[in-house]
C-alpha cells in the first residue's frame, strides 16, 4: 500500500512507541540523494530497572555502540526520517516493512506473525550455528559429542561471525528490492569462491535453509580433493540438491552467476578473480574477507614522498601495502556503482585477516571524484592493482 512518507513515519512512530508489543526496529539502506549517519540501526526494547527504554545500537566498521534512549515522539520521528530507505517494524502480532521509493513514497506491507518480545537488558549474543548440528561434525569442525574442537575454534567463530553480517545485509537488500524474494522455485544464489574444507559454504547452506531461505549454494575451489570431500559431505548430509562443489579456477569458473558472493580468506589475487567474477556476473551482494596481499606490496617499489617516513619500516610498508589493496578494491567496486563497506568482520583474537569488504549493487551511478581518487592513488604509487586488470578496460580506462 502507498501512502505520504509523514503518514508512514506517524504510524510507525505510534508502532515503535506502544513498548508492550515492540518486538524490534531495523533502519538500513538509503534514500535517493540522501545520506544516513550509520548504514544500519537497530532498535529495541529494553527493561531498565523497571523502565522501558528503546535501546539502538550502530557499528561503525569496528565498533558497536549501544544506546538506551527514553521512548519519545520527538527523536523517534527524527530518526526515521533521517534518510533510510527501509523501516522494518516488528511488533508481536506481526511486521510493517516500509520502503520509500526514489519518487518519495512509501510503500508499506504488513505481514501477520506472532513473534516474542525480548527486554533483557545484557542480551547475551545468540549462537547461529549450533554446535550440535550434524554438519558441524561432517566438515570436521564438531566432535561426535557435538562440541567444537579446539583447533577448530577460530574458523568456527569466523564463520558464525561472517554469517551474522551475511544475513542481516541479506535481509535488507531483499527488503529494498535489490534482490529479489528468494523462492522453492527461485532460491536464491550463492556462491563460495575459494571455499576449501566448505565450512562457510555449508554454514550458509544450512543456517539459510533453518529460517527458511530457500538456497542454491555452489563451492569452489581449484583443489579437487575439495570438491571430492564436500560433495561427499553433501550427500551425506542429504543435501546435494542444494548444494554442489567444483574444482575450477575462480577466474574460469563454469558457475553462471550468484545473487550473493562469499569468500573467505580466498588467496592473495584469488580475493581479485573473485571480486572481478562477482562485478562481471552482475552480483548483488559481496561479502568478502581478503586473505595475503603480495600484488600490491610487490609493485610498491617507490614510495612517493612523504610516504618514504612510513615505507622505511618493513612491517609498516606491508600494513600500508594490504590497507591500498583494500581500499583500491572498495573504490573499484565504488566505480561500478556498489555501495561498499569495510567492516571488521570478527576480532583480530580470532583472525589477523578480520576485515571484511561488503557491498551492495546500488542503481546509482558512482561520482566522478571516485574514479579520479583511484587514478590519481595508482599513479602516485605507481601500480596497477591486479582487480583492474580483471574488470572489462572501459570502466576503468
Ligand atoms: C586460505 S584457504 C580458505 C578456505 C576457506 N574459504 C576457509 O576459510 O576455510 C584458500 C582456498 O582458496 C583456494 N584457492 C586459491 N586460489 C584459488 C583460485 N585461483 N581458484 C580457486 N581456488 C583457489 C585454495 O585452494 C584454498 O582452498
Amino acid at each position: 500500500m502507498a501512502l505520504s512518507l509523514d503518514e508512514a513515519f506517524k504510524d510507525a512512530c505510534m508502532q515503535i512507541l506502544d513498548t508492550n508489543s515492540l518486538v524490534r526496529v531495523v533502519l538500513s539502506g538509503r534514500r535517493r540523494n540522501m545520506s544516513t549517519e550509520h548504514e544500519r540501526i537497530d532498535i529495541r526494547p529494553v527493561e531498565i530497572k523497571t523502565a522501558v527504554l528503546l535501546q539502538l545500537s550502530y557499528g561503525d566498521g569496528s565498533a558497536n555502540t549501544v544506546k538506551n534512549l527514553a521512548p519519545e515522539y520527538g527523536w523517534i520521528f527524527d530518526l526515521l526520517a533521517s534518510g533510510y530507505a527501509h523501516i522494518l517494524v516488528e511488533q508481536t502480532e506481526g511486521s510493517t516493512s516500509i520502503r520509500i521509493t526514489k519518487r518519495g513514497d512509501a510503500q508499506r506491507h504488513y505481514e501477520k506473525r506472532s513473534l516474542t518480545q525480548n527486554l533483557d537488558h545484557d542480551k547475551k549474543k545468540r549462537r547461529l550455528l549450533d554446535p550440535s548440528d550434524p554438519f558441524l561434525l561432517e566438515v570436521g569442525i564438531a566432535d561426535h559429542k557435538g562440541l567444537i574442537k579446539p583447533s577448530k575454534k577460530d574458523k568456527y567463530m569466523q564463520v558464525e561471525e561472517f554469517l551474522r553480517l551475511l544475513v542481516p545485509t541479506l535481509e535488507s537488500a531483499i527488503a529494498g528490492g535489490d534482490i529479489h524474494q528468494p523462492t522453492e522455485k527461485a532460491p536464491l544464489s550463492i556462491v563460495d569462491l575459494g571455499c576449501g574444507h566448505a565450512y562457510l559454504t555449508f554454514a550458509a547452506h544450512q543456517y539459510l535453509s533453518s529460517i527458511g531461505v530457500p538456497v542454491m549454494v555452489t563451492g569452489i575451489d581449484l583443489r579437487a580433493a575439495s570438491r571430492e570431500r564436500n560433495n561427499t559431505i553433501a550427500q551425506n548430509l542429504g543435501i546435494s540438491s542444494t548444494i554442489t562443489f567444483r574444482a575450477e579456477e575462480i577466474a574460469t569458473t563454469t558457475a553462471q552467476h550468484a545473487d550473493v558472493v562469499i569468500a573467505l580468506h580466498a588467496c592473495d589475487t584469488a580475493t581479485d578473480d573473485t571480486i572481478a567474477w562477482a562485478v562481471n556476473g552482475g552480483a548483488k551482494l559481496l561479502l568478502i574477507a581478503p586473505c595475503c596481499h603480495h600484488d600490491i606490496q610487490q609493485q610498491m617499489q617507490e614510495s612517493p614522498e612523504p610516504w618514504g617516513a612510513v615505507t622505511k619500516f618493513g612491517l609498516m610498508k606491508e600494513r600500508l601495502g594490504d590497507l591500498i589493496t583494500d581500499s583500491l578494491r572498495a573504490q573499484i567496486l565504488r566505480i561500478m556503482g556498489y555501495r561498499v563497506e569495510i567492516i571488521e568482520f570478527i576480532g583480530g583474537e580470532h583472525t589477523p585477516r578480520n576485515l571484511m569488504i561488503r557491498a551492495v549493487k546500488s542503481d546509482a551511478s558512482p561520482e566522478a571524484i571516485e574514479l579520479l581518487r583511484y587514478r590519481q592513488i595508482c599513479t602516485q604509487w605507481g601500480i596497477k592493482p591486479a582487480l583492474e586488470k580483471k574488470l572489462p578496460s572501459f570502466f576503468i580506462g
